[in-house]
């Protein structure tokens, strides 16, 4: 039955000329990254669902930080796991237009070696100014707190906070891709965060083959064509 899975999918990947691929924060949990319902709980008392807004920075931009400067020691000395290195080393040489989208803020795929990375949610170690706008990378850990930008204004993190809207641009690309893909490849996502349940429902509008990778059965599991309740570490490599 697996090996028949395992053929069928690795079938419509050969046969593919667009192909994208959507992870979510399981696709990180083999490198030790908790998933949002591990995270689930409390920093010093505080909820991070509570923290993760820009009204909480507003208020309070030093509890916001100390709480990221936590989030970014946990994150600093963790690995890629073969999962992301599976994805980076398809892009690499299937000669297939494939696109990574992801909703992890983790960084993993692109230390794995994926390259322009379709991130939904931001990125952990980047900043973005509050006055003029500049992004940038910062991998300091601990970070300093409170960072600044040259033209003196304050710091965030790069990260897309409950309430706000997704980064336009990548938002747009990741719509355009999705509704062009042969085949997607949906792993490790709960589907209960948009947009993961709008891009497999586009690609599967415009004819593609929706694949779902996951241990759970999740709220995207009824509408995919292939549904397969595997640990992503263990099962991209035997497809990619
Ligand atoms: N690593 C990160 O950057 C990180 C971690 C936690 C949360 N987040 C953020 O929180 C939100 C969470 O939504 P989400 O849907 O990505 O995650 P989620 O936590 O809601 O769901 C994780 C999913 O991964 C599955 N899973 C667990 N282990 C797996 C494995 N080894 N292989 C494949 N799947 C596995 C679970 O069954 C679950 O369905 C995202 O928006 C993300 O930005 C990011
Ligand atoms: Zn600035």
């Amino acid at each position: 039955m697996k090996q028949d899975l395992i053929s069928d999918i690795k079938g419509h990947l050969k046969d593919a000329r667009r192909v994208v691929c959507l992870t979510g924060a399981g696709v990180s949990a083999e490198s030790g990254v908790p998933t949002f319902r591990g995270v689930g709980g409390l920093w010093n008392g505080h909820k991070a669902t509570e923290l993760a807004t820009p009204e909480a920075f507003e208020r309070d931009p030093k509890l916001v930080w100390e709480f990221y400067d936590f989030r970014r020691r946990n994150l600093f000395d963790i690995k890629p796991n073969p999962a992301h290195y599976a994805l980076a080393k398809f892009a690499g040489e299937s000669k297939k237009e494939f696109t990574l989208i992801t909703q992890n803020v983790d960084g993993l795929h692109a230390l794995a070696g994926s390259l322009n990375v379709l991130e939904l949610h931001g990125n952990i170690w980047r900043v973005k100014c509050l006055e003029c706008g500049t992004i940038s990378d910062n991998r300091e850990v601990p970070v300093t707190i409170l960072p600044y930008c040259e033209c003196g204004g304050l710091l965030r993190p790069d990260i897309v906070w409950f309430g706000e809207a997704l980064p336009e641009g990548v938002f747009a690309s990741a719509f355009q891709v999705a509704s062009q893909a042969e085949v997607i490849l949906v792993v490790g996502t709960s589907g209960i965060v948009e947009p993961a349940a709008s891009l497999a429902r586009l690609t599967k509008g415009s004819g593609g083959i929706t694949v779902e990778i996951n241990p759970e059965a999740t709220p995207l599991s009824s509408m995919m064509d292939l549904v397969v309740n595997e640990k992503a570490g263990e099962f991209l490599p035997t497809i990619m």
